[in-house]
């Protein structure tokens, strides 16, 4: 996609978002606050959807992962095992002119600074890159000047491998298996920017999946992974030309990874980091047994060897995903703006209508079939201006189906149902319709 195409469908989605009620910018009253967003009625069901599909696919349907919930807050120690407050930096340069800083290695936003200056007849000059911790400081405590400094988790990861001996002991799991976590990380970005896409204040889905520590073994898991994710988002149905694995380079590696690959989505901004696949090594556990002195090996009984397991993380971003899948279902038809979102996606399921406002008995009975959808899913009721406007509202926010009460439902007990992707319209008895939607959205299909 060309660059002009591609920040018109930024502009699209940013404005469709905020009219809608998916994303709004945080504190916008006060002036905003730069990173963080905040999801309004239909966004916050979106990502909702999102994170449930994570965790059946992820925990429901394995018998070889479990769930945690863990802590924000963490004893700072965690961080400093875990490599974060050493390491856990972006190359910053700043600009002589107005002290901008910038990262290093993002190409693209250097030369369009430089580029501005260069309109106003000005030169750049960068400084020599300097480092920059990504850890959000916050003070713990309720005497002041005795609170201690923690840090906002910058990945969700070191709650799980704190975790690891107590699930272990709890649940007398074997390897290889996995724990999957949802929450929310911070991190101090330097360049917000694309939307949510680099937040400051952000959700991760992870599994962390323990293996034996064997080269071969541990790289079999990783490839598997990579398939496994893809999968998912395929399933949910983003479409396949716009996804793609890219590997690390051994430069760009973070600290933690032996190997990484990310899977990227082609946005209208570029190919990007949606998801990192990552061979952790055992990093973590050794870290934190070594830093805790607790001892954090697995003792295999099979070969009665005890060993630190090694990682296969797979690390994706809740809000990127919603994200991409809000760029990747756009689509225009003429004038009709409409949302290919799956049905597992889509924040409202189904739309009820009565044909006619102003006729008691359909209003009715539009009511009474809006009030046995609502017992299932979100559900949606309109009952202004004509249809075609009601359709096209509903379009708009990926809603698969809109439901017509009309005449014909009052004589025979039938209902027009209409296609989102098609605009085709079937009828359906309305006694069988919960039972009908909740099989396709399970199929995850409109038909
Ligand atoms: N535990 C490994 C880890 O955190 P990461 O590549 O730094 O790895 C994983 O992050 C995922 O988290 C990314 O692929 C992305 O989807 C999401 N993510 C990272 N930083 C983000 C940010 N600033 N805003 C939104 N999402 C972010």
């Amino acid at each position: 996609m060309d660059e002009k195409k591609g920040n018109f469908l930024m502009d699209k989605i940013t404005s469709l978002a905020k009219r809608r009620g998916f994303i709004f910018p945080g504190s916008e009253i006060y002036g905003g606050l730069a990173g963080t967003w905040d999801y309004g009625p239909l966004g916050v069901e979106l990502k909702n959807n999102i994170k449930k599909e994570y965790w059946r696919f992820m925990v429901y349907e394995r018998n070889d992962t479990v769930g945690l919930d863990a802590a924000i807050m963490m004893n700072p120690k965690v961080w400093e095992a875990s490599g974060h407050t050493a390491a856990f930096t972006d190359p910053l340069v700043e600009c002589k002119t107005c002290h901008v800083r910038m990262r290093e290695d993002h190409l693209e936003e250097i030369k369009a600074h430089e580029e501005s200056h260069k309109n106003k007849k000005e030169k750049t000059e960068w400084s020599e890159p300097k480092k920059f911790n990504l850890l959000v400081e916050a003070k713990l405590g309720v005497v002041e000047g005795e609170k201690t400094i923690i840090y906002l988790r910058g990945e969700i990861t070191q709650g799980v491998h704190v975790n690891f001996k107590n699930v272990l002991d709890s649940t007398s799991r074997k390897l290889p298996f996995g724990i999957v976590q949802i929450g929310k990380a911070f991190r101090n970005e330097i360049t917000p920017a694309n939307l949510t896409f680099r937040s400051r204040e952000f959700e991760q889905m992870e599994l962390q999946y323990y293996v034996r520590p064997d080269e071969k073994e541990s790289h079999e898991w990783l490839e598997y992974w990579k398939e496994e994710r893809k999968k998912w988002y395929l399933f949910l149905g983003m479409n396949g030309e716009n996804l793609r694995f890219r590997r690390h380079k051994s430069d760009e590696r973070a600290h933690y990874a032996r190997d990484a690959w990310d899977i990227e989505y082609k946005s209208s901004f570029g190919w990007k980091e949606m998801e990192g696949i990552h061979h952790r090594g055992d990093w973590d556990l050794k870290q934190h047994a070594k830093t805790s002195g607790e001892n954090l090996a697995y003792f295999d009984e099979s070969s009665k060897e005890r060993f630190i397991p090694w990682v296969i993380e797979t690390s994706g971003g809740v809000d990127r995903a919603a994200l991409f899948f809000l760029l990747d279902s756009y689509r225009e038809d003429g004038k009709r703006v409409f949302l290919k979102l799956s049905p597992r996606l889509a924040p409202v399921k189904a739309a009820v209508f009565p044909l006619s406002a102003n006729k008691e008995d359909l209003v009715q009975k539009a009511k009474e079939v809006y009030k046995n959808l609502k017992s299932e899913f979100p559900v949606a009721w309109d009952d202004r201006g004509n249809v075609g406007k009601r359709y096209y509202a509903q379009d708009e926010i990926g809603t698969p189906w809109c439901v017509t009460i009309d005449y014909q439902t009052l004589e025979d007990g039938t209902a027009t149902i209409r296609n989102r992707d098609t605009a085709e319209q079937e009828r359906a008895d309305i006694k069988n319709l919960s039972v009908l939607l909740r099989k396709r959205v399970a199929k995850n299909s409109l038909v």
